[in-house]
């Protein structure tokens, strides 16, 4: 009706924060969106803005925030734009309550187990008014067949899993995506036909801790024996990714499988989180120093060509100084491609909050600097290596920076930047790595 007044269509915008989980409920709410007439824009000047938020650190937290405010300007200026919030910050104790009193013009809020409501919750604001809250505190259902709108047409993330029954002590995860649960390979597999059926020639499989898929299920699968089964069943798809492997999980079944593969990608990321043996005991991550750098030559003998990419913090309570250096041992020993770095963040809720020794900032700060220097003068030599290879890339969109020029992904996971132009989107070309520029690559088609 809306829709007839206007003499247009209606616009929807969403923001992702955080994780590729994230990303991938974005497109089954856009999907949701379009089904239901409304129309993409990038503007947060739209008739329905949704932020599907993340919580994992209070940066992203304080960033939602931040933006509401700015959505306020916006909503006053068009009194009937509809704002939504979901995703993992609204399933954090205090948060709904927080917004309810203050941040009134939010219209409709959902958590992370409910996200196939949005038609069914945006449906009930409209015809009721005030505020729509609901919010799920776990659950065990698995949703299959929700419409999604990809962001890119020849790639694609798929949820294998959902939630985290791990509990880090640092993180919150666990408490907002509800307990682990796997969907039946089935499912998947039905899933990623469909995907290679519409075009998507690289999947990247998705899960907290992908490692421990199908142990819950009624009849167990492994994470290694899925992806054989992906790689025979599915012919069309060329690339398999997937995100995030926990070390304590890691079986030598799924080294020998990504080793005699064709497909899976040579990249793995293996959150370190810490090198001190006392902090990894202190996180709750069921491994050691020396178990995760044993674990990493078992992979690189088997597999010399893989990229490893990892997670560090700093900052844990009670890291000491002596405990960092063994973070940084670590790191000079494994030599990371690359290297995610972040600062601890005191999470409400979970374990680490409540214990003792918390780090003082400027400790933690000059200990960062220090971190972030190792990896990447590591990063930029590794790349370096790789200048003059020849190498087999899915090319993902025009450069937008430098005119005539596309941007492509190497298996092991790095970007290269080289001549050519839009039709080569979503196809594999092979290209030379002509020059190394510390994280990415320029290049020319080889021919
Ligand atoms: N399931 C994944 C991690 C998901 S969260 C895994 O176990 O590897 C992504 C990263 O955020 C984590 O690897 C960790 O390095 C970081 N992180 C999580 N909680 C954090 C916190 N409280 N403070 C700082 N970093 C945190
Ligand atoms: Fe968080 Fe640990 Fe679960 Fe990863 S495995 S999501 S770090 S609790
Ligand atoms: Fe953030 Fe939730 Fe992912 S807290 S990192 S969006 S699972």
């Amino acid at each position: 009706m809306q829709e007839k007044l206007l003499g247009r269509k209606l616009t929807a915008c969403i923001r992702t924060f955080g994780c590729q989980m994230n990303a991938r409920d974005s497109e089954k709410l856009l999907g949701i969106l379009e089904e239901i007439g409304y129309v993409e824009t990038e503007s947060e000047n739209a008739d329905f803005v949704l932020y599907n938020t993340c919580t994992v650190r209070e940066n992203a937290n304080l960033k939602v925030y931040g933006r509401l405010g700015y959505l306020k300007k916006c909503k006053e200026a068009n009194p009937q734009m509809l704002i939504a919030l979901c995703g993992c910050m609204m399933q954090e104790a205090g948060v709904v309550e927080k917004i309810k009193k203050s941040y009134r013009f939010v219209d409709i809020i959902f958590g992370t187990h409910n996200i196939f409501k949005l038609a069914e919750l945006l449906y009930r604001h409209l015809t009721e008014g005030g505020m729509t809250a609901d919010i799920w505190e776990d659950t065990s259902q698995i949703v299959e067949e929700l419409p999604v709108e990809r962001k890119y047409p020849f790639k694609s993330g798929v949820n294998i899993m959902f939630g985290c029954n791990n509990f880090c002590s640092y993180c919150i995860v666990p408490y907002v995506r509800g307990r682990e649960r796997s969907r039946k390979p089935e499912d998947i597999i039905a899933e990623v036909q469909k995907l290679a059926a519409d075009g998507v020639s690289e999947i990247m499989l998705l899960g907290q801790n992908v490692n421990s898929y199908g142990k819950t299920l009624e009849e167990p699968v492994t994470f290694a024996q899925l992806l054989c089964r992906i790689e025979q069943e599915v012919p069309d798809i060329r690339r398999i990714r997937f995100m995030t492997s926990h070390p304590k999980d890691l079986s030598d079944e799924l080294i020998a499988v990504m080793k005699d593969s064709k497909k899976i990608c040579r990249q793995l990321h293996l959150p370190l989180q810490s090198g001190s043996s006392r902090i990894l005991r202190l996180m709750n991550r069921r491994y050691d120093k020396e178990s995760y750098l044993k674990l990493v030559d078992k992979i690189r003998t088997a597999m010399p060509d893989i990229a490893l990419s990892t997670d560090i913090i700093v900052g844990f309570p009670g890291e000491t100084e002596a405990d960092f250096q063994d973070t940084l041992d670590v790191i000079r020993k494994v030599r990371f491609d690359s290297a995610f770095t972040f600062i601890y963040s005191k999470r409400t809720g979970t374990p680490a909050a409540a214990m003792e020794d918390q780090v003082p900032k400027s400790v933690v700060k000059d200990r960062f600097d220090r971190l972030l220097q190792e990896v990447q003068a590591i990063s930029t030599e590794i790349c370096a290596a790789g200048a003059g290879r020849v190498e087999e890339v899915l090319v993902e969109e025009v450069n937008t920076q430098e005119e005539g020029y596309v941007t492509g992904r190497l298996s092991g996971n790095a970007i290269v930047h080289f001549p050519g132009g839009p039709e080569l989107i979503g196809t594999f070309v092979k290209v030379r790595l002509t020059e190394a520029k510390g994280f990415y690559y320029l290049g020319e088609i080889a021919f």
